[in-house]
């Protein structure tokens, strides 16, 4: 691992526009189930137990499982190395997009200033009828499900398997992927379209791709330059350290 983390230092030195593509696993270390994987959330329920359809049929059923399994789980979570790894980078001007797949706010709250929330943000919700929005903090969830003062239901300001990404996420991820040097992908299974694509997009246009994940994915052997195997916040540090 040592010639790994020396390599990606002297990447990163090189480099003068770096994004990162992320994943759970950078937010496991903060004490966030992933999806899949040992502890995974889909280990325990069906991900059609969390798509939108099941949210329409039984929002009652469906808001339980939001508290129970997201809302703690993130109202009690702080960003870790990983994250502060992550805003080192951008202090040394050389990160400048992370793309990240978590609904956790975790990079914000780390100091990262330009975060693209591909899958949307669990800090708040909207009324599935006249669309107002409300911050998640400020919701009473005293009573199941939650409503809006119209009396429409609540719902939380992510992407739902069965929705579409949206457009803004979906342009700005792709301009920040063709214009990188190099693409940092940190804690991702790399299994879900279409953010799984963001890499080789980087990668067509001239990206190094360096991956980092205690396991080995879809694109380690086809669109990772290579693959640093360990858990982000020591690896980060690591790179970080190395640098300096
Ligand atoms: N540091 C870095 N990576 C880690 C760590 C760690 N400490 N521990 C585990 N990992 C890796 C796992 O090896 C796995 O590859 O994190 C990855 C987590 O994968 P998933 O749980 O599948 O998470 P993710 O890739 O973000 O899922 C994508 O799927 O369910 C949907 O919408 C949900 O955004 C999510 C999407």
């Amino acid at each position: 691992m040592d010639d790994l983390i020396r390599r990606a230092a002297k990447d990163l030195a090189a480099a003068r526009n770096v994004a990162a593509l992320t994943g759970a696993g950078i937010s496991i270390e903060s004490g966030i189930p992933p999806f899949r994987g040992k502890g995974g959330l889909w280990e325990r329920y069906d991900p059609m137990e969390f798509a939108i359809d099941a949210l329409m049929r039984d929002p009652a059923k469906v808001w339980k499982l939001f508290v129970k399994e997201l809302k703690e789980p993130l109202d009690r979570a702080k960003p870790n190395e990983g994250h502060k790894g992550l805003v080192k980078l951008e202090a040394r001007d050389k990160l400048k997009t992370i793309i990240t797949q978590n609904i956790d706010g975790l990079h914000q709250a780390a100091g990262n200033t330009d975060v693209i929330e591909y899958h949307g943000t669990f800090a708040w919700q909207r009324c599935m009828d006249c669309h107002k929005k409300y911050e998640t903090r400020k919701v009473d969830i005293s009573e199941i499900p939650p409503r809006c003062e119209c009396g429409g239901i609540l719902r939380p300001n992510i992407v739902f398997f069965g929705e579409t990404i949206p457009a803004q996420a979906i342009r700005r991820s792709r301009q920040a992927a063709a214009d990188c040097d190099l693409m940092l992908v940190v804690g991702t299974s790399a299994v879900v379209q279409p953010a799984a694509m963001i890499p080789g997009i980087a990668k067509d246009n001239g990206a190094k791709i360096v991956e980092i994940n205690p396991e080995r994915t879809p694109l380690t052997d086809d669109i990772s330059d290579y693959l640093i195997m360990g858990g982000a916040g020591e690896v980060m540090n690591r790179i970080v350290a190395a640098m300096d």
